[in-house]
């Protein structure tokens, strides 16, 4: 293979239906159907040309992977190409049957994720009575497979407080790590945002309960802490910098630098149905537009951070500016730094109820899948 160096991931969506509704999904607001999913032989063409073209890690995602009837099946291909293989799910279906097929296909990692520590509010978060008793037997399940054991927690204004409980919860299940990951404002999680977003004091107080938790762990669980960009002086190199690290594929096949780019104007994303992934990284104008620090304006381009950052967010450009060009208002140096500021003095006084993710029991029926 030529050209810029392969991704290190493949983010594959294989599907956006999902048991739970939680109001911060980061799938988009229109919801690719299940007739529209890529068939079993699409999917594993995609997992050979990614061994092919030097993609290290596969991660299996959606919506709720676990769906897909011919999960183990992609596993097994993924793994048998030498792919690290990574499963994120919110543990409702892995039941004892679906944890030996996933072992017995060489699965390397299972995240897992939590809403709450608090049994009624991860159910209400997910809009789906018992899932908390499921997701609770997941992870003993997990446990006893042998695989490392990763939880993840979402976090925002309702549960920040409770960041000791679950990283209390966390020990108890023996988890190997545990991410404490703080709403990221994309989809779903920007239409709530008013509802969702901490206040500076609540993410102050949050992070000083994350850091006492490293120290007294040390050794025995790891912390990965993810904050909202709203309280930031500088923005996060969003997915490592545009086209540097991940090849994204949606339901229905589509290439995308990250899995919100399908919200920027003036794109047309390729698909794995007709195009290499070779191509798609090395020659289509989806991937090259943001790469690198050519299409720069000012001040990222004398910043001596451009280079760490990339510049941050396109898609969050776009969302807060209408300009996805601009520099990420996440920063202190965009003129538009206030926007973020705004953001956040509205949600503080905001008492928006959620609007939940759904899809139509229509739009979820389970297409037929070849190899299933
Ligand atoms: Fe990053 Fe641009 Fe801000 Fe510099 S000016 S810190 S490159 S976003
Ligand atoms: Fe698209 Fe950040 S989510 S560039």
């Amino acid at each position: 293979m030529t050209g810029f160096p392969p991704p290190m991931g493949l983010i594959a969506e294989l599907t956006h239906r999902c048991p739970l509704s939680c109001p911060y999904c980061s799938n988009p607001m229109e919801l690719e159907r299940a007739a529209a999913e890529l068939d079993t032989e699409g999917w594993l063409s995609v997992l050979d040309q990614a061994a092919e073209i030097g993609i290290l890690q596969v991660h299996f995602t959606g919506g709720e992977p676990l769906v897909r009837r011919d999960l183990v099946t992609l596993l097994a291909r993924a793994t048998g190409l030498g792919l690290y293989s990574n499963i994120i799910t919110s543990g409702v279906t892995l039941d004892d049957r679906m944890m030996a097929a996933l072992i017995g296909a060489g699965v390397d990692h299972i995240q897992l994720s939590f809403q709450d520590v608090d049994p009624s509010e991860n159910d209400h978060l997910g809009a789906s009575p018992g899932a908390f008793a499921k997701k609770q037997a997941a992870a003993a399940r997990i446990r006893a497979s042998g695989l490392p054991l990763t939880l993840n927690f979402v976090v925002h204004r309702g549960n920040a407080s409770r960041i000791p409980q679950m990283i209390a919860m966390a020990e108890e299940l023996q988890a190997d790590r545990t991410e404490i990951a703080h709403v990221q404002y994309y989809g779903w999680g920007l239409v709530n945002r008013a509802a969702l977003l901490p206040s500076r004091i609540q993410l102050e107080a949050a992070t000083v309960e994350v850091e006492a938790a490293r120290a007294r762990l040390q050794g025995r669980m790891v912390i990965d802490y993810v904050v909202p960009d709203y309280h930031a002086a500088r923005p996060k190199a969003c997915m490592g910098g545009w086209a540097r690290r991940f090849i994204n594929i949606s339901p229905s096949g589509r290439a995308m630098p990250c899995h919100a780019a399908e919200t920027l104007p003036g794109f047309s994303f390729p698909s794995v149905r007709d195009t290499s992934l070779n191509e798609i990284w090395n020659q289509s104008d989806a991937f090259l537009r943001f790469r690198g620090t050519g299409w720069m304006p000012e001040p990222c381009r004398s910043c001596e951070r451009q280079e760490v950052d990339w510049g941050g967010c396109r898609c969050q450009a776009f969302a807060l500016l209408g300009d996805m060009n601009a520099t990420d208002p996440a920063c202190e140096l965009s003129p538009h730094h206030a926007v973020m500021q705004a953001a956040v003095s509205e949600s503080e006084s905001a008492q928006t109820p959620f609007k939940f993710r759904r899809m139509t029991k229509q739009d979820a029926a389970q297409p037929e899948l070849a190899g299933s």
